[in-house]
Formats: C-alpha cells, sequence, structure tokens
C-alpha cells in the first residue's frame, strides 16, 4: 500500500508517497505565493494551497498503480485562521502563524482576561501567532467579515475538508488556537465566549492518528485516486515532524529550521511551563508535549543569502567556516525579523546585527545569522532545562539544517548531541506514517516511529567549541534586553 503524506508549509506544500514499511516511493513539492500586506503581517490564500494539493497529489501518483494508494493525511502550519461563510467560501485571506496584527488583542487576553485564567482554560497564554487573538482582530476590525462566519478551520484542516466534507482538526493543531482545553482535549466554552464564537463554528476534534473520513468519489475520479481513500486527521507541523523523526513516547526532543524554527519535547503526561514561555500542546501520538517557537529561522537565512547578498550558494558560504571560527564571532545577528514568540512574545521586535568592524566579512555575517537562529532555539532549550527537563540529545529536520555546519553549531551551541533521521521530510512523513496507522497497518504511531524511523548519523559536540559557545551565548543573552525598549520606537 502507499500513503500520501501533505506538509502545508509556508512556502510550499510537500507531498510524500510512503510505502507501508515506511519506504519513500517520491516526493513533489509546489510553491504558493505569500503576501505581506502591512510590515509583520503575513496571508496566504487558502484556494492557492488547494490547487497546489490537488496538482501535486495527481503528480505524485503518476507513475504508481492508483489502486495502491489507500491514505491520506497532514502536517499543517499551524494557528492560521480559516474563515468560511454559510456557503463554505472562504471570506478573507487565511492570517498565518508568524503574522504579527494581534498585539493589542494579545495584550488585551494576557492582561485584562490574564495569563492565570488563559492557562487554566487552554494551558497556554496568548501569543500574537495563536487563533483566538486573531478571531478577536477580525471582530474588532472586519465586524461584518466576523459576522458572515460559519466555520473556522486550521490551514490543514481546510484541505481535509476539501478533500473529505468533514469540518475536523486534530488534538495538536487544536492545541495552538488558544480555545482548547489540552488537557482535556475539548473546546473551552469560556474561550469561546471570550472570543464572541460558538462551539458549532469549530471543527470536531479528533486523534491525529484518526480516520476523519474517505476522499469524496467525484473527487477522488478527479485526482486519478481509488475510491474509499481514507483521510486521517493529521497534525500541525511540528507534531508531524516529530512523529517523522520518531520523537515519540517520553522525554524526546526534535529541533526543526523550517520557515520557523522550534524545540519540541515529547512526553507521556501533560504539563504546563511554569514561565508560560513554551507552550503546552497535545502530540500527534495521542500524549502532550512542549514547544518553543521561533518566528524566523530558516527564512533568516533565506532573507540574508537570497535577498541581501543575492546568492544562492549556501554550499559556499557555509563551507567558508571553519571550526576555529565557531565560537569566535564578533558579530551577533538578533534573528526576530518577524517577531518573535518564544521566549519573548513579542511581536515589535525586528532584526539586528551587531558587533561589526572594518575587518568584518560577510562569512562573519552569515555565520552570525545561523547563530543567531541556534541561540534562538537555546533561549528555549534554557527554559525546558529550568523545568527540571533534561535532554541530552535531539534530532533535526528543516531546510535550515541541510548541511553538516548548522548541525554542528546546534550540537555545540546545546552541549548536546544532534541525532540526524536518515531523510529530512520530517512533516510529510509523519503525516505520511499518521495515515497508516489509521489503516491499521501499524498498533500505534510509536510503533511505525520504531519500524520506521532511521537515525543514520550522529553529531557529538566538541568540548573546546560548546566553551567558546557557552560565553558567546552569554553575551548573545545580553543584546535583547538592551534594545528592547528600542523597538516601540521603530514600530
Ligand atoms: C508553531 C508555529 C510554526 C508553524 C510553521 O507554533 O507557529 O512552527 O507551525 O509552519
Amino acid at each position: 500500500m502507499f500513503y500520501i503524506g501533505i506538509d502545508l508549509g509556508t512556502s510550499a506544500v510537500k507531498l510524500l508517497l510512503m510505502k507501508s514499511d515506511g519506504t519513500i516511493e517520491n516526493i513533489v513539492s509546489k510553491e504558493y505565493p505569500i503576501a505581506y500586506p502591512h510590515p509583520g503581517w503575513s496571508e496566504q490564500n487558502p484556494e492557492d494551497w488547494w490547487e497546489a494539493v490537488k496538482a501535486g497529489i495527481k503528480e505524485l501518483i503518476e507513475k504508481v498503480d492508483k489502486n495502491e494508494v489507500a491514505g491520506i493525511s497532514f502536517g499543517g502550519q499551524m494557528h492560521g485562521l480559516v474563515v468560511l461563510d454559510e456557503n463554505d467560501r472562504v471570506i478573507r485571506p487565511a492570517i498565518l502563524w508568524n503574522d504579527g496584527r494581534t498585539g493589542k488583542e494579545t495584550d488585551y487576553l494576557n492582561t485584562e482576561i490574564g495569563k492565570d485564567k488563559l492557562s487554566a482554560y487552554c494551558a497556554n497564554i496568548a501569543f500574537a501567532g495563536f487563533t483566538a487573538p486573531k478571531i478577536l482582530w477580525m471582530r474588532n476590525n472586519e465586524p461584518d467579515n466576523f459576522k458572515r462566519i460559519k466555520k473556522i478551520m486550521l490551514p490543514k484542516d481546510y484541505i481535509a475538508y476539501m478533500l473529505t466534507g468533514v469540518h475536523c482538526t486534530d488534538v495538536s493543531d487544536a492545541s495552538g488556537m488558544l480555545l482548547f482545553d489540552v488537557k482535556n482535549k475539548c473546546w473551552s466554552k469560556e474561550m469561546c465566549e471570550i472570543c464572541g464564537i460558538s462551539e458549532d463554528q469549530l471543527a470536531k476534534i479528533f486523534e491525529s492518528y484518526e480516520k476523519i473520513g474517505e476522499v469524496k468519489s467525484g473527487l477522488a475520479k478527479e485526482l486519478g485516486l481509488k475510491e474509499h481513500v481514507i483521510v486521517a486527521a493529521g497534525a500541525g507541523d511540528n507534531a508531524a515532524a516529530a512523529v517523522g523523526t520518531g520523537t515519540v513516547g517520553d522525554g524526546m526532543c526534535n529541533v526543526s529550521i523550517g520557515t520557523s524554527g522550534t524545540i519540541f519535547i515529547s512526553s507521556k503526561d501533560f504539563g504546563v511551563d511554569k514561565y508560560n514561555a513554551l507552550h503546552a500542546f497535545a502530540h500527534a501520538d495521542g500524549h502532550y508535549h512542549l514547544m518553543g517557537c521561533m518566528l524566523s529561522a530558516a527564512s533568516c537565512k533565506t532573507w540574508f543569502y537570497e535577498h541581501i547578498l543575492e546568492t544562492t550558494d549556501y554550499k559556499g558560504m557555509e563551507g567558508a567556516i571553519t571550526d576555529e571560527m565557531l565560537g569566535n564571532n564578533k558579530v551577533f545577528f538578533l534573528p526576530y525579523l518577524m517577531g518573535e514568540r518564544s521566549p519573548h512574545n513579542n511581536p515589535d521586535a525586528r532584526g539586528l546585527f551587531v558587533g561589526m568592524s572594518l575587518d568584518t566579512t560577510k562569512i562573519d555575517m552569515v555565520q552570525a545569522v545561523i547563530e543567531g537562529v541556534t541561540f534562538g532555539i537555546r533561549d528555549s532549550f534554557e527554559v525546558a532545562k529550568s523545568l527540571g527537563i533534561k535532554i541530552d540529545r535531539t534530532k533535526v529536520v528543516g531546510g535550515g539544517s541541510k548541511g553538516l555546519l548548522p548541525k554542528k553549531i546546534l550540537a555545540n551551541i546545546l552541549g548536546i548531541r544532534v541525532d540526524v533521521p536518515e531523510n529530512e521530510q520530517g512533516p510529510s512523513m509523519g503525516a505520511a506514517m499518521l495515515a497508516a496507522v489509521a489503516n491499521g497497518e501499524y498498533a500505534s504511531v510509536e510503533e511505525a516511529a520504531s519500524k520506521i524511523v532511521k537515525i543514520t548519523d550522529t553529531i557529538e559536540p566538541d568540548p573546546a567549541i560548546t566553551a567558546r559557545y557557552e560565553e558567546a551565548y552569554r553575551k548573545f543573552k545580553k543584546i535583547y534586553p538592551t534594545v528592547k525598549e528600542l523597538y516601540q520606537d521603530l514600530k
């Protein structure tokens, strides 16, 4: 049998065709545009996602026996607000996870409703990118659109809806809405009231590995699929990536350096970060996780290489950085190009280079960009450590971790081992695995992960480099508090 994993990302949808035993048969990627209508805002058109998914599925299965395709599932960019009217038409472009327009609504939730109450209702406080502040923003700024809302959904759930007609979501993605009682895995009545919505505007909740329905029959024909292809709920992209790297069960860690940068720690038990810096979410394996999320990670590299240096020679740039240079860079970079979520929760923060002199080279700045993103991951890692969580190794995935250098920097800045999975297809692989579990190929997500995921390399931290980075991190940590006040003025 074959399973399709659809990773609905921010820059593109990546589709992966997996055999029952985990072998990857084919991978297809389709890009779509992203709009930044104001500084700090980001939007996409759900219909663009859908067109890309349909074209992607057709191309993905072109060369295989279509009768063998048994299931589909998803990993999706989280938190985005998709709203449909009573005729199932998209009311406005989706407001994405890295959109910072909801500063006022986020403040209202955290200060007037109060962090304690939010945390009691949902296990999390408000962050600008979460879905509930976006709903409040619509209520405050687009009242006519707000009144027309019939269905509220997350990005990947729009695709599931288009495929099956079922308005559903899964526990991991629902966790990032700030409408979901993570501990009890149900919608929070209090949060619905605060946002002025009713529960029937929200989706039916499933575990990530549960079947939600089948591909609609007319559509199956159009896509070249047989009848009765099952669709599983899927997961937020980070939970899906965690499944794809075997970060399931207790005490495992995965770092994802995609458009966003995340550190993801799986746990069998529900737990909340008492500092509310890390998100406490449900996991796609039926349990829970903690997660820190940076809004700009690989996107910092793309921005600096392609827009500023006007090069796509990633290998050449990074090849010039030697071991002796690691931990010795005088240049530092704050990677907050779209504001920052974890741990600063500041939509007004922005990027910054500091420490340059007349002998600074572009390679120093390239190195500072990679290091700045990794120091940002370390910030969330430090929060996890302060909660008593012991992490001595992590997996890594995502475009920003391609090549040896970013992995070496990660191992040495965190001071832990970095395990490299056989393939770097985190979310789409995890999504295909969830579809296989939903179809009964594996008894559980943990079983699928233990049979499918293979680690092919481990990068060990080097004590001398780690010591240098310890000192560099001490300096990095001072920069944000020093410039924080300035960000208000730069708005
Ligand atoms: C996680 C988050 C991002 C997006 C990126 O909280 O906002 O990782 O899911 O797609």
